[in-house]
């Protein structure tokens, strides 16, 4: 769309230098930095990161305008984030051309049809029981620790097998870890720069590959069929009936994993954190758990379609805390937006977490309110994302978190150690989390 009549620059937030723009507040906690930008300019907000023109997109109708654009055409996901490239390697996602990526993400669609929600459900539900037969009657736990191990463990096996799982070790979410600490602002700089944490993630992705095509070459050699993900790249066929190729899977893998792992993780330690500092509504959230066991329910897909209160705490923890902060796209046309006018090459930021925070749509919006009726606008309540591009793993996330929450309520009760000021939305890198170290206290219930 362009308007060439009425053309006004949109406002540039206070505060940028000459030579770095906003970059160094930005890198501090982009999220921090994104609020304040839509506080001083409102909907259409720019900012500079060192040269490179940003334009932060907030309100309904201005995520609309961004998350309906033509893709790749007028505003490309895959220009924007080519920081991703090394991180999944070559010929992966946004390594690939538009089309190959349209129907790589149709593999990972088809993997997490509604048909496999009942499956990985019930994997996920042993993968708690086991890990917390040896909680014993009270403790304390490091929330995001015991959930980056959990949750490694659930994404693993649900989506790569037993047998994979069996032979997890430390070694694999370590290498994970690498990965996530290199997205961060100095990489969307420079990708492919020669800082010690770039050199890290091409070293983790590399033996990530190594594990995984192992695996794969197993698989072959033995002849066994699983129903995983690892098997859905392997039986998959592009759209010319050619199979994908087998040194894209290992890719296709990470990526995949790389998607649901820290953002499941995440929301989950920031869920529990939110159960223990608003206490007031523990005794309702166990009724409701124990209401589904006790009608003969085990952890299945079809009961855990019905917590009300229990999905009322994560979609509120999402609308608070949601993990990618920064959804960005690069202005491959010249683009209007009401009055505004944005050159090619502008990248258009849309953050859920400023967009969860606009009080015309979310009133009180600091307000933690786990029975708050969320907008029914798809382009107002966007932790997954919108349009063609909302994430694939949604459903399958979700899950996740209930199937883990409902498991731990149904067995203790929980409380923060330590005051509930001293637990933050931290940013170490573009993924937002729980301050590292926050404590909850877990008992037994009677
Ligand atoms: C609480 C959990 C999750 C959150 C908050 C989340 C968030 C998001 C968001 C915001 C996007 C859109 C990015 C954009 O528009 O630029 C996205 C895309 C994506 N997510 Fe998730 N995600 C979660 C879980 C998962 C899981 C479990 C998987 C896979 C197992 C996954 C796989 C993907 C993939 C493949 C895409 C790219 C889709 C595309 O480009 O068409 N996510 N996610």
């Amino acid at each position: 769309m362009s308007n060439p009549v009425s053309r006004i620059e949109p406002k540039m937030v206070s505060g940028a230098k000459p030579e770095t723009g906003h970059f160094e507040e930005f890198m501090a906690h982009p999220a921090f930095f994104l609020l304040r930008a839509w506080r001083e300019c409102g909907e259409v907000a720019a900012f500079d990161l060192a040269g490179q023109r940003n334009i932060l997109m907030t309100g309904p109708a201005a995520q609309e305008a961004v998350f309906r654009a033509p893709d790749p055409t007028v505003l490309s996901a895959a220009a924007a984030y080519q920081y991703m490239v090394p991180v999944f390697g070559q010929g992966i996602q946004y390594g690939a051309t538009f089309e190959m990526e349209r129907q790589q993400t149709k593999l990972m669609a088809t993997a997490m049809r509604a048909a496999r929600m009942k499956g990985y459900a019930d994997i996920i539900a042993k993968e708690v029981d086991d890990w917390m037969a040896s909680w014993g009657d009270e403790g304390e736990i490091d929330v995001l620790a015991v959930f980056e191990a959990l949750v490694l463990r659930t994404s693993t096996h649900s989506l790569m097998g037993s047998d994979f799982r069996a032979k997890l070790t430390d070694e694999f979410g370590g290498l994970y870890h690498e990965l996530e600490s290199a997205v961060s602002p100095e990489a969307m700089l420079d990708p492919h720069g020669s800082g010690d944490a770039l050199k890290r993630r091409d070293r983790a992705r590399a033996r990530l590959q190594e594990l995984v095509l192992a695996e794969v070459e197993e698989r072959k050699q033995s002849g066994r069929q699983y129903d995983d993900m690892i098997d859905t790249f392997m039986q998959s066929t592009l759209d010319d009936g050619r199979k994908l190729p087998e040194h894209l899977i290992p890719g296709m893998v990470v990526w995949i994993m790389f998607g649901g792992f820290h953002t499941s993780s995440n929301t989950s330690a920031w869920t529990l954190l939110e159960f223990a500092r608003n206490r007031q509504y523990m005794a309702e959230l166990m009724a409701e758990v124990d209401g589904i066991y006790k009608s003969g329910g085990d952890l299945s897909y079809a009961s855990l379609r019905e917590i009300p209160l229990l999905e009322g705490f994560i979609y509120e923890t999402l609308r608070l805390h949601p993990p990618l902060c920064t959804l960005a796209r690069q202005v491959m046309q010249p683009f209007t937006f009401k009055e505004y006018t944005f050159n090619v090459g502008d990248t258009l930021v849309c953050s859920p977490y400023v967009a969860h925070r606009v009080p015309e749509v979310y009133p009180d919006p600091e307000r933690f309110d786990p029975h708050r009726k969320l907008p029914d606008n798809p382009f107002a309540y966007i932790p997954f994302g919108a349009g063609m591009r909302k994430c694939v793993g949604n459903a399958f996330g979700i899950l996740q978190v209930k199937s883990v929450m409902c498991a731990m309520l149904s067995r203790y009760d929980f409380e923060l150690v330590g005051p509930p000021e001293d637990v933050r939305d931290v940013m170490p890198s573009l993924i937002l989390r729980p301050t590292e170290g926050a404590r909850v206290r877990y008992r037994r219930r009677r």
